[in-house]
């Protein structure tokens, strides 16, 4: 361990703070910092676990509530040395169980509060590989080094193993150093990683076109946009359909939870024997063309042109003829949605559905509609609207994001009877 994070004793804590108070965790907010009240105090501090006592120092003061930040020597102890200060695992210092309990009580909450919706039984989440399981990160160049960015802060963290990404993407961590030291300027760059082949896309403002050659070991390099070696896309198989994903499209960066995710989606399709489906906000077609097996006709609709490019491409090399994908945004394409759709399946982005989207729904008659969502807040708020006209059937959990604050939920909803045709 000391081997592969040979950075660490680099890093020095900035003590700039003075005011501290004692705080004693209580609970967890949404993104898994410790609460305290102690005598009418809200602070809320990351990096503690419930039972955590003893003193913090104030980093924010608002009206209604403090930030705080444990010493460094009192911060709970966990496999990565960059814990303490990164802003990528929220999660880490706890067990797998607690992280599991956290993100379940977490949703349950959510729902409680925005929906109103109190579940007869306990959500049911499936977990996953928790170590090495990310197939894409961004990390930063400055000043001849490569990190994240510290926690809520544009301020590098420079690091030289991360224990959530591929092993493979670890190395090519290696050589992003070596271009660092060789290059001046700032630069960002983009790691994806589909079995034995790696991407890399570099953007930066420098004037200056960078040497490459300590990143020609990666299989494909873009620079600002242009091609510098290697193919325009990365394959993957997924559950038997081959996948080409370049680098401007979305695809679930957890290829273990995803395929648990899309087995879901099957088995909630199979259950309410839908027939023709509508995919929203599809990407590079991953759920259409996995599910065209399994329905008659699908109907993919995505915004980013190059990811319909992927998934018209994707479709013809899986010799698949019952799907097809329209380029645009999904709020602007309604009149020319095809009609005779039974089902839809959404998965937005993180800001969830806007309120065309809802209406539409609304107005719409649909007899189920399966919702995958990655941020529980929105899909919560989303919720609340769509229970006017349908009925929450199922919800289930899957941490597709182990270590982090972060869950994938996937629901299905059923037209309520008094709006149904019979
Ligand atoms: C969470 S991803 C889901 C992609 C796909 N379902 C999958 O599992 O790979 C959300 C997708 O919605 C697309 N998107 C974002 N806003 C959109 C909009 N207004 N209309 C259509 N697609 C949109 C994004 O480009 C992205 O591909």
């Amino acid at each position: 361990m000391e081997k592969i994070f040979s950075i660490y004793p680099k890093i020095r804590y900035n003590k700039i703070m003075k005011k501290k108070i004692d705080v004693k965790i209580i609970g967890y907010d949404d993104f898994g910092r410790g609460i305290s009240k102690e005598e009418g105090l809200v602070c809320f501090v990351p990096k503690t676990k419930i039972g955590y006592q003893g003193s913090c120092e104030v980093v924010k003061e608002k009206k209604n509530f403090l930030e705080g930040r444990v010493d460094l020597e009192d911060a709970p102890l966990t496999d990565c040395p960059f814990f303490f200060f990164c802003g990528g695992c929220a999660l880490r210092h706890l067990s797998r169980q607690e992280q599991l309990d956290f993100k379940v009580k977490k949703v349950e909450n959510l729902l409680s509060k925005n929906a109103h919706i109190q579940l007869s039984s306990p959500l049911q989440i499936t977990s996953v590989s928790s170590t090495y399981y990310r197939n894409k990160a961004t990390f930063h160049i400055r000043s001849h080094q490569v990190g994240y960015y510290k926690e809520s802060t544009h301020e590098l963290l420079p690091i030289d193993h991360c224990l959530l990404i591929l092993e493979k993407m670890n190395d090519a961590l290696q050589n992003l150093w070596t271009f660092a030291k060789e290059n001046d300027g700032e630069f960002e760059v983009m790691i994806r990683c589909f079995g034995e082949k790696i991407m890399g896309v570099i953007q930066s403002k420098n004037a200056r076109k960078p040497d490459f050659s300590s990143l020609f070991s990666l299989d494909s390099l873009y620079y600002q946009d242009q091609k510098i070696k290697g193919d325009s896309y990365l394959e993957v198989s997924v559950l038997n359909v081959r996948f080409q994903v370049s680098y401007k499209s979305f695809f679930q960066v957890n290829l273990e939870g995803m395929t648990v995710l899309y087995q879901k989606v099957i088995s909630y399709l199979k259950e309410t024997k839908a027939e023709n489906v509508l995919d929203l906000y599809c990407g590079v077609g991953s759920i259409s063309l996995i599910i065209s097996k399994v329905v008659q006709k699908v109907y993919g609709v995505e915004v980013i042109k190059e990811a319909v490019l992927n998934a018209n491409k994707n479709k013809e090399i899986n010799h698949i003829n019952n799907v097809e994908f329209a380029c645009g945004k999904v709020e602007d394409l309604f009149s020319q949605l095809p009609s005779g759709y039974d089902t839809v399946i959404l998965d937005p982005p993180r800001r969830g559905l806007d309120s065309k989207t809802r209406s539409f729904l609304l107005k719409s008659s649909f007899k189920n509609i399966i919702y995958i969502s990655c941020d529980p807040a929105t899909l919560t708020r989303d919720i609340s609207f769509l229970k006017e006209k349908y009925v929450l059937k199922k919800i289930e959990l899957i941490d597709l994001f182990p270590n982090t604050y972060h869950v994938e939920s996937i629901c299905l909803f059923s037209e309520k009877e008094e709006f149904g045709e019979s």
